[in-house]
Parts: structure tokens; C-alpha cells; sequence
């Protein structure tokens, strides 16, 4: 597994209004975060341009857009964003999509990063939506049909993230997100994890959204994170 510094681990969640917010915040955490995560909110608010901006400017973008569609129309945007110059892009872990998005890729440096079940879906949801397996089991096929696919990485929970280094080996990258530092306010998640412990468990990037953007003091907050990251890393 390639070795990733400890600041390159802390993915920073853009979850903010708008550009400018984003842009404001980017700049005040400079070189304390390389690594950015825009969704769905702010992509359709110029996100698109600021991540290309962001890359331009030596940082790394996780692109959060979650496709999901038949396979050209996934294969065609998918092109459309290998050309970004972006780290990471999501998508749904139905077997298809996993393909056509993987076969778009060309020789993009583009990682994929599969969400296997939404974490607000539990077996009752599922079952609603016509499905046989319960969420665990849904979540370990689906991880296994993503390495098959020859997708990169997964999007899970830190609880997660210990089994599924086990049954997945440790080239698959692992990204978690519901992390808050020991103490931090938990907000609404529900189960989270310290840094320390997440990397510990064998992730290999964590997405951090308030415990840093809402800090009294953002630099501070993220130098913290990464300080943690290290020390769990030695
Ligand atoms: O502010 P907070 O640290 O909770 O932000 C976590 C980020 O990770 C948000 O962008 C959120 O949408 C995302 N996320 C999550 N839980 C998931 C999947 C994504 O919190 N299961």
C-alpha cells in the first residue's frame, strides 16, 4: 500500500453555502489541509469551477456526486469529470454503474470510490425497497462486486472499516467519514469514531466536515486532526 502523509488523510467536507464561504474557508485553513471534499450542495452552487480552481492550486478534490445511471450516461459524465484533474469521484456500488464508470476513466488518475449502502438506510428501508439482504450483508457484497469492478476505494463507516480491511485486503482504499475528535461535538452522528482510532482500524482517509469548518478556530482544529493522524500513524 503506498505510504499517504498524515495531512493528506484529513479530507476537509466543503459543506458550505456557497463558493464564497468555501473559498473563505479555504484560504484560511491554507496549508494546514490539502485534501477537499465537494457535494452535491455546493456543486450546483459553482463547485464545479472551484474545484478545478483547488486543483490548479496544488490541492486534492474528492468529488461527491454519487452516480447513478445507466451505464453510457455514468461512462459519459464520468469522462467528463476524469478531465478535472480531481482525486476522487463517487459513485453507487450496483455492479453497472461500478463498470461503466471504471471503462470511462481512460488514463485519468481519477480514483473511484463506491458507496455501498447509504448509512441512513437500515434493513426496514431496504426491505421496503424490495430488497432480500439486510444492510451488513448488502454492504459486504457490494464491497466485494466494487473490487471486482476494479474500483478503487469505498465510502463506509468507521465501524466498518476494521472487517473490511480484513476481507478486502489492504490495496482497497477505505474512506470514513463520522469522525469527531475525542470530546468534539458529535452533532447528528450517531456512531463515530476518534481519528486516531479510524486510522488505527485501517482507514486510509478520513472526511471531516464540522469538527473543522464550525471550530472557533479552523487551522487550529484541522492541525490538530492531523497531529492525531500522525501520532496513530507512528
Ligand atoms: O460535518 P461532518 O464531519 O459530520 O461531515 C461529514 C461529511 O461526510 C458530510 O459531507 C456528510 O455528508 C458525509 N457523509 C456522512 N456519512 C455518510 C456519508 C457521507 O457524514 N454515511
Amino acid at each position: 500500500m503506498a505510504k499517504i502523509e498524515a495531512r493528506d488523510r484529513l479530507i476537509v467536507a466543503l459543506d458550505l453555502p456557497d463558493v464564497k464561504a468555501a473559498e473563505a474557508m479555504v484560504e484560511r485553513l491554507g496549508d494546514s489541509v490539502s485534501f477537499y471534499k465537494i457535494g452535491l450542495e455546493l456543486v450546483y452552487g459553482g463547485g464545479l469551477p472551484l474545484a478545478s480552481r483547488l486543483v490548479k492550486s496544488g490541492k486534492q478534490v474528492f468529488l461527491d456526486l454519487k452516480f447513478h445511471d445507466i451505464p453510457n450516461t455514468v461512462a459519459r459524465a464520468t469522462a467528463q469529470v476524469a478531465d478535472l484533474g480531481c482525486t476522487f469521484l463517487t459513485v453507487h456500488a450496483f455492479p453497472q454503474t461500478m463498470k461503466a464508470a471504471r471503462g470511462a476513466l481512460g488514463a485519468s488518475p481519477l480514483k473511484l470510490l463506491a458507496v455501498t449502502v447509504m448509512t441512513s438506510y437500515d434493513d426496514a428501508d431496504l426491505k421496503e425497497a424490495g430488497y432480500a439482504l439486510g444492510a451488513a450483508d448488502l454492504v459486504g457484497r457490494r464491497a466485494q462486486q466494487a473490487k471486482d469492478a476494479g474500483v478503487h476505494g469505498l465510502i463506509l463507516s468507521a465501524e466498518e472499516v476494521a472487517s473490511m480491511r480484513a476481507s478486502l485486503g489492504p490495496a482497497m482504499l477505505l474512506v470514513t467519514p463520522g469522525i469527531r475528535p475525542a470530546g468534539g461535538d458529535v452533532g447528528d452522528q450517531k456512531r463515530v469514531m476518534t481519528p486516531a482510532r479510524a486510522i488505527q482500524a485501517g482507514a486510509d482517509h478520513l472526511v471531516i466536515g464540522r469538527p473543522v469548518t464550525q471550530a472557533a478556530d479552523p487551522k487550529a482544529a484541522a492541525d490538530a486532526i492531523v497531529a492525531e493522524i500522525a501520532g496513530a500513524l507512528a
